[in-house]
């Protein structure tokens, strides 16, 4: 009798303690069920080894995954999966399009991580940051990102993308930025860029192969960071300059640009510009001993003229920033020939 009473007790206590577990997770059961799948479609790989059915995908406990904790929804709001050490190389899963609360999501630095952006992406409807970046994904930068109207910033930066700059994501209300740098994406910058939102502040797309004329409706936006180093880009690219906006840094190295520097006006938070290895012709706007914050500067290679204004940063930067100019001249190169 005793003995059957203390098993009954050993159960009551067992079954106690497995329904806790059950009503205590946190973990969203479609969300679990996207994330074992994700795994899956990873093909298992170690680095996920903690995506276990029987844990709770919200006690952090899952490498990468976090629940949200403020509106106490606890649905999956940001995902990282980086340095996955991939056996063989993958596609991104479909499945992540399956985790609707995602608001961060992180695919970088795994190089066996291969073939197109999937467009179940699209489904992501609450996203603001998207990075994907040093990974061998490739195909071109899909137009549907136009669809998510979350999104703040895209960063798909190092990977093995083509293609042509989608239009459509000027459209994109809340996006502050694009870092597309170190693909092999061709072709003009879309015409549309220039209607990008007034929140819109760098766009940096640099060792590309971009081509063709800078737009002029460009001239409409106030980047502070412009980096379209490294591309083919020819003719214009005085849009990027003006006393008026709150530039920063204009980096337009390695180009085929060229237009009279002379006659662009100075951002006065100017803190680096790079120019090197383009056409670019005229004087060295005088404006430039004015900036206080120039910590970085550098003209070379191009076929600029006349003396380098004496004064402000300007003889702080070696002769390497003005060599290698049609006729650039005075301080710290040799003075001018009177
Ligand atoms: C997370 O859950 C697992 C299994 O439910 C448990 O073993 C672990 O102690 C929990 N971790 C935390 C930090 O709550
Ligand atoms: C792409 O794959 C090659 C060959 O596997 C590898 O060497 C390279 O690091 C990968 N690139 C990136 C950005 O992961
Ligand atoms: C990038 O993709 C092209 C095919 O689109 C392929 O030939 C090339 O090897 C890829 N580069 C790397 C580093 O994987
Ligand atoms: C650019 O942005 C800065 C800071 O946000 C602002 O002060 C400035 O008036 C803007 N300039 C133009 C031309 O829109
Ligand atoms: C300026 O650019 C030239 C040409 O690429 C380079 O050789 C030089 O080191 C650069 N100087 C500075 C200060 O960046």
């Amino acid at each position: 009798m005793k003995g059957k009473m203390g098993r009954m007790m050993v159960m009551v206590v067992v079954m106690s303690c497995m329904l806790r577990a059950a009503v205590t997770e946190l973990c969203n059961p479609q969300d679990k069920q996207a994330l074992l799948q994700i795994k899956k479609e990873f093909g298992n790989p170690t680095t996920l080894a903690s995506w276990l059915p029987t844990t709770d995908c919200c006690n952090r406990t899952w490498q990468g995954v976090l629940c949200d904790t403020d509106t106490k929804t606890y649905r999956v709001n940001d995902l990282d999966l980086s340095d996955l050490n991939l056996p063989k190389p993958q596609p991104i899963p479909p499945s992540i399009g399956n985790l609707p609360y995602l608001n961060i999501l992180s695919l970088t630095r795994t190089p066996n991580l291969v073939g197109p952006i999937p467009s179940t992406l699209t489904k992501l409807t609450k996203l603001h940051y998207l990075y994907i970046s040093h990974t061998n994904v490739t195909g071109n930068i899909p137009d549907f990102f136009s669809q998510i109207k979350t999104l703040v910033t895209l960063d798909f930066s190092y990977n093995n993308l083509s293609g042509k700059l989608p239009p459509s994501i000027s459209s994109l209300p809340n996006l502050v930025g694009i870092t597309f740098d170190g693909n092999r994406i061709s072709g003009p910058i879309p015409d549309s860029y220039g209607s990008f939102s007034n929140l819109f502040t760098s766009m940096t797309i640099s060792r590309n192969r971009l081509s063709g004329k800078i737009p002029a409706t460009l001239a409409n936006l106030n980047l502070s960071f412009v980096d379209l180093s490294r591309n083919m880009l020819e003719g214009d690219a005085s849009v990027f300059f003006g006393a008026k906006k709150n530039t920063q840094k204009i980096n337009l190295a390695k180009n085929s640009l060229a237009f009279d520097l002379g006659k662009v006006g100075l951002s006065k938070n100017l803190e680096g510009l790079d120019l090197r290895n383009n056409h670019i012709y005229g004087t060295l706007p005088q404006g430039l001993t004015a900036l206080k914050f120039l910590h970085r500067l550098n003209v070379s290679f191009n076929n600029l003229c006349g003396e380098i204004p004496q004064g402000g940063n300007l003889q702080r930067f070696d002769e390497s920033s003005y060599v290698h100019n049609k006729c650039l001249c005075g301080s710290p190169l040799p003075p001018c020939k009177p």
